[in-house]
């Protein structure tokens, strides 16, 4: 679909201005968000300041709250480092590729009636640099991986309404946990360390 006034975004900046005018309405259009993520071609002079790594796990940086609509942020995926089984409580999840390859593994909810229950496996996708994808929980559930064992990945996702919790499944019984979202950075800035307990979704 062509979107008249969609205008290919030249930097990370001019694509977050674009987004906080399309978020600055009560409805969006999934597909025009997607198109204009997709649109914007990475440039890691845009984004590097916000792309720390950790050692261990993956890393959640926020570069912008979106006005309260949305909440954009970069993911940096060392090599072999992967996200737990998890749903996006109610929200739109936009995942655009910065450098580097993911995984998506997509998983159907667990049957509410059925205890102990393996997840079924509807789709494993390989998304590239630039792509763009999406998830809701009308569409499941997700795990998104580096599989690479020598290439870091970076990706820019979007979540609106931002939510600060969600629920992780396991695989084999589909047992469900709430878990808390930190960010690593926010602006560019390391976190300041937490006392209380501290967990990335992975
Ligand atoms: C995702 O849902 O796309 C990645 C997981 C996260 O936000 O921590």
């Amino acid at each position: 679909m062509e979107y008249a006034e969609l205008q290919v975004p030249e930097s990370l900046n001019e694509l977050i201005k674009q987004l906080h005018g399309i978020f600055s309405g009560d409805k969006i259009n999934v597909e025009e968000v997607q198109t204009l993520m997709e649109s914007y071609k990475s440039n890691p002079a845009d984004w590097f300041r916000f792309a720390k790594f950790d050692q261990y796990r993956y890393t959640r940086n926020l570069v912008d709250e979106g006005n309260g609509k949305f909440n954009l942020m970069i993911l940096c995926w060392g090599e072999g480092h992967g996200s737990s089984i998890h749903d996006h409580v109610d929200s739109h999840c936009f995942l655009k590729i910065l450098q580097g390859q993911l995984k998506e593994t997509l998983f159907n909810f667990p049957d509410v009636n059925q205890k102990n229950q393996e997840l079924s496996k509807k789709l494993e996708s390989i998304y590239d640099e630039n792509q763009c994808t999406y998830i809701n929980d009308k569409i499941g559930l997700h795990r998104v991986e580096n599989e690479s064992h020598t290439e870091p990945a970076i990706s820019l996702h979007l979540y609106s309404p931002p939510f600060d919790s969600c629920h992780c499944f396991d695989e084999r019984t589909g047992y469900k946990t709430k878990v808390k979202l930190t960010f690593w950075s926010r602006f560019g800035e390391r976190t300041p360390w937490e006392t209380l307990e501290s967990k990335e979704n992975n």
